[in-house]
């Protein structure tokens, strides 16, 4: 496909200029090691459904998630909270680099701030992010861990869209899985990324493919068209 430079408006109604040979640009968001944003390049990148990594954006330098975007030759930038005077600034600026790109989903991958209404404003249900548990069950950075002190037998992974809250949004997709008796957080944290890596990416193809219809004002419902859960649990193959 030619790369082509396109002049749009983005969501704030600003002209920017878009040059982008993707189908379906998205940027992905970490603050960690990136196996998640690993999945999204193996099993996507340039692959399906005309989805392109076209930025990865960290708030912490030197994560690993930087190194595997440098190996798959994606541009990287990162935006620390200490060069900018407030967090409003700086996501700000990371909603600028995303915006010239032409990004139509900006995926949270282990990305460990809540992001600005503005930020979220400007990508109307075009945010998304994934969560090791089965929400609105523990919330929060600590999912796996309190998920196993409580002692539920079954947790799981959300993927779902961000608003202003901490893990709130409406959910996109779940999947659950088994606690087993001898789990320890770090067992429970290998099996809960292994649906990860299968599920992230199926969702991003599934949005990208626009059978993924947000919620009506006024409701949470999220609808995936032309699938059952049923029919979809199958695709995704857990
Ligand atoms: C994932 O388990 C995700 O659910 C949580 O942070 C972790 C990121 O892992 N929000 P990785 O950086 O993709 O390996």
């Amino acid at each position: 496909m030619a790369s082509k430079t396109n002049r749009e408006r983005d969501d704030i109604g600003r002209d920017v200029c878009v040059d982008s040979r993707a189908e379906f640009p998205i940027a992905v968001l970490v603050s960690g090691s990136g196996s998640n944003l690993q999945a999204i390049i193996d099993i996507l990148h340039g692959r399906v459904a005309g989805v392109e990594v076209v930025l990865v954006v960290s708030n912490v330098p030197g994560v690993f998630a930087l190194e595997r975007a440098k190996r798959a030759g994606i541009p990287t930038a990162v935006f620390r909270l200490e060069d900018y005077s407030s967090r409003e600034d700086r996501d700000r600026a990371m909603a600028d680099a995303i915006a010239v790109r032409g990004v139509r989903l900006v995926v949270l991958a282990g990305y460990m701030h809540l992001l600005t209404a503005e930020f979220l404003r400007r990508f109307p249900h075009r945010v998304i992010n994934l969560h090791p548990a089965l929400l609105p069950s523990f919330p929060g950075t600590q999912a796996v861990q309190e998920a196993l002190q409580y002692g539920v037998k079954v947790t799981g992974v959300t993927i779902h869209f961000v608003d202003e809250g901490m893990d709130t949004g409406p959910v996109i997709l779940q999947q659950a899985l088994e606690v087993r008796d001898d789990d320890t957080v770090e067992s429970l944290a290998t099996r809960i990324h292994d649906v990860e890596h299968v599920l992230l990416p199926r969702v991003v193809e599934l949005i990208a493919g626009g059978v993924v219809i947000p919620p009506r004002p006024g409701s949470r419902m999220v609808r995936i068209d032309g699938l059952s859960t049923d029919r979809e649990q199958r695709t995704v193959g857990l």
